[in-house]
């Protein structure tokens, strides 16, 4: 029993696929060998990232082909529906990436309020010539401690965002159309827990109300965040988008971020994926990461098992 990991997975999740007979092949194959490569080896599992492209064309053209598996959320990459039409079984990961994202939306917090975007492409070029003009640029630096996190969308990554800015003393406020309430146990190292309990405030009060904003919805059709959006926001607000591009206009973004409305954004995801705008990559106001939210080596592994757990029971 084959299982082609096309994207990678984690030794984790190849150790328990063995333990259990089946044979996990990694071979990186190329989008347009994946058919022929599929049948030729009788993969009877073909497991993916963001990367490799699950299509009816595929599902089609591989009849040995019983599972499909996501490591991670989004099901963009694959026809979901025509595949289980087709009596495949495809499954992902939701739970296993949430912690990894909401601590990157941190690391762009906790950057944006001391200019570490900016500070870090400055200090190599004039760290030793200028020391004392840099020190300057970058003092006006504030604290997330005590201010206001909107949260738009509190499904898993936005409410487990939701407990590091508890732990780190900031309120929240969350916008999220199909939860009207949410309690979240915030647990502590030693044992102790505190619970909150919050309700969906209405979208326009969270763009007034929130010092800091992230995003964690779903792909939509339309913008989440634009032109509308930004100007009803305070002044000086900071936003982070590690949800999905297209979720956040960035024409209004760089328009916020020129015209001062937008201290800084923190951007993991882009509309033109994987070739991101060179304005939105060269903009000094912007904290970049290249999509790398659920790549921590924790989430891997619990990705890695999580597959694993479902494939065996699902074709053992
Ligand atoms: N950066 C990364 O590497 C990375 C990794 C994993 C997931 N993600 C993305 O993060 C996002 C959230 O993932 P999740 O696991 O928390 O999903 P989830 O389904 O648990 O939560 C999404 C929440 O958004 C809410 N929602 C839907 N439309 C909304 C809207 N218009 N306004 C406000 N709320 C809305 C839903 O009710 C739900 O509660 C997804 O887009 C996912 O693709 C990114």
């Amino acid at each position: 029993m084959k299982i082609l990991a096309n994207d990678g997975i984690a030794q984790s999740g190849i150790q328990a696929l063995e333990n259990e007979g089946f044979e996990v092949l990694t071979t990186t194959v190329a989008q347009e060998q994946l058919i022929p490569y599929i049948n030729e080896n009788e993969i009877i599992g073909l497991l993916v990232r963001s990367a490799t492209k699950v299509r009816k064309d595929l599902i089609d053209a591989c009849p040995n082909l019983k599972l499909i598996g996501r490591g991670g959320v989004g099901m963009d990459n694959i026809d979901v529906a025509y595949a289980k039409e087709k009596g495949l079984y495809v499954i992902n990961t939701p739970a296993a990436s949430s912690e990894s994202v909401a601590e990157l939306v941190f690391a762009h917090l906790f950057g944006g309020v001391r200019y570490l975007y900016d500070a870090n492409r400055q200090m190599p070029l004039d760290g030793d010539s200028k020391f004392k003009q840099l020190k300057k640029s970058y003092a006006g630096g504030t604290e997330l401690r005590g201010k206001t996190l909107g949260v738009i969308g509190f499904g898993r990554i936005g409410r487990a965002t939701a407990k590091i800015a508890l732990g780190v003393g900031m309120k929240v406020i969350y916008f999220d159309p199909f939860l009207e309430k949410a309690s979240l146990e915030v647990s502590f190292f030693d044992g102790q827990s505190v619970s909150f309990d919050l309700a969906s405030l209405s979208k326009e009060e969270v763009l007034q109300s929130s010092d800091f904003i992230t995003l964690h919805v779903p792909a939509q059709k339309e913008y989440v965040i634009g032109q509308k959006e930004f100007a009803i926001m305070k002044d000086g607000v900071g936003i982070v988008n590690a949800a999905r591009g297209g979720v956040v206009d960035e024409v209004a973004l760089v328009d916020a971020l020129e015209n001062g409305k937008i201290s800084f954004a923190g951007l993991d995801v882009f509309e033109s994926e994987p070739n991101p705008e060179i304005k939105i990559l060269m903009h000094p106001k912007i904290s970049l990461t290249p999509h790398i939210g659920a790549a921590t080596g924790e989430a891997q592994n619990r990705i890695g098992t999580e597959l694993a757990s479902q494939i065996i029971s699902l074709l053992k």
